[in-house]
């Protein structure tokens, strides 16, 4: 009986996003798990503390700077980490944003601004970052995306559609890439405490309708989507592909 595996013993991942919040706890988690991580945030000055924390755990880090609206800064991002570590075994999407508004207010500039970071940005750093591990034979691409990609939200009319986008998006390029050995899944997480939501949680009304929306009785901390992501980069979930794994604390259960 071989046991599941759930290290990352030296395998290289980027994580979008990693300067703050779920990237944040994301590149870290990697770095306990035993992976080498590239820590990308659109401001190399704030992946650089990050890239620091990870090789005082003993890890390799390297940070660096990615704009995930513009190809040539994913190519370029793609290329800096070829050069140092010559193979890429783990992709976490994580980059992200939310717009709340009223779907009557939402500005052609809101939709394309949140679409392309959150899909299209999404779509090709995985293309990118794909390209190479069909080249490899293997790799790990998690896609961070929200349980409202799977129910609606008020205020929530691009967030919801983009965020539905990346989970079928995710059982697409599972389906191409299984043959080559890559898996790519998502995590779906409820709403969690992070920078992101900070100003929101600030309007109590508001975060008392969260909780109350949420079985399990409060909403998430980082350290709550951490063991989906490792689970899902590591090889105990070799089997798995093309599915998104709620962390909701029950909110898709009603
Ligand atoms: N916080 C929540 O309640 C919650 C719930 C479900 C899903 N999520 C998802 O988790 C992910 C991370 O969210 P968070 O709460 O940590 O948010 P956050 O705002 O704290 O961090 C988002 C990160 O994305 C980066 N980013 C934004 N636009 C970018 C761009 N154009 N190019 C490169 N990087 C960019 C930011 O610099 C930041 O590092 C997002 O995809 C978000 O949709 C968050």
């Amino acid at each position: 009986m071989k046991f599941p595996d759930f290290q990352l013993t030296d395998k290289i991942a980027i994580v979008t996003g990693a300067s703050k919040g779920l990237g944040y706890g994301v590149a870290l988690a990697m770095a306990d798990a035993g992976a080498h991580v590239v820590v990308t945030s659109r401001d190399i000055e704030r992946a650089q503390p990050v890239a620091t924390e990870i090789q005082e755990m003993g890890r390799e880090s390297l940070p660096l700077a990615l704009e995930v609206c513009s190809l040539d800064s994913i190519e370029a991002m793609v290329g800096a980490a070829l050069d140092r570590f010559g193979r890429i075994d783990i992709l976490v999407n994580n980059a992200g944003i939310n717009i709340p508004e009223p779907a009557l207010e939402v500005s052609e500039e809101h939709w394309d601004r949140l679409m392309d970071i959150n899909l299209k940005g999404l779509f090709f750093c995985s293309q990118k970052v794909g390209t190479v591990m069909v080249r490899q034979g293997q790799g790990k691409i998690i896609n961070v995306g929200s349980q409202m990609g799977f129910v609606g939200g008020k205020l929530r009319a691009a967030y919801c559609a983009s965020k539905g986008g990346v989970v079928q998006l995710t059982k697409v390029l599972a389906i191409e890439w299984a043959k080559h050995g890559v898996n790519v899944n998502g995590v779906a997480p409820t709403f969690l405490r992070t920078p992101f939501t900070a100003h929101m949680f600030e309007d109590a009304t508001f975060y008392d309708e969260v909780v109350a929306n949420i079985p399990l009785g409060r909403v998430g901390e980082v350290e709550d989507v951490l063991g989906a992501v490792v689970f899902l980069a590591s090889p105990a979930s070799d089997l798995i592909t093309g599915t998104t794994m709620l962390v909701d604390g029950g909110w898709t259960a009603w």
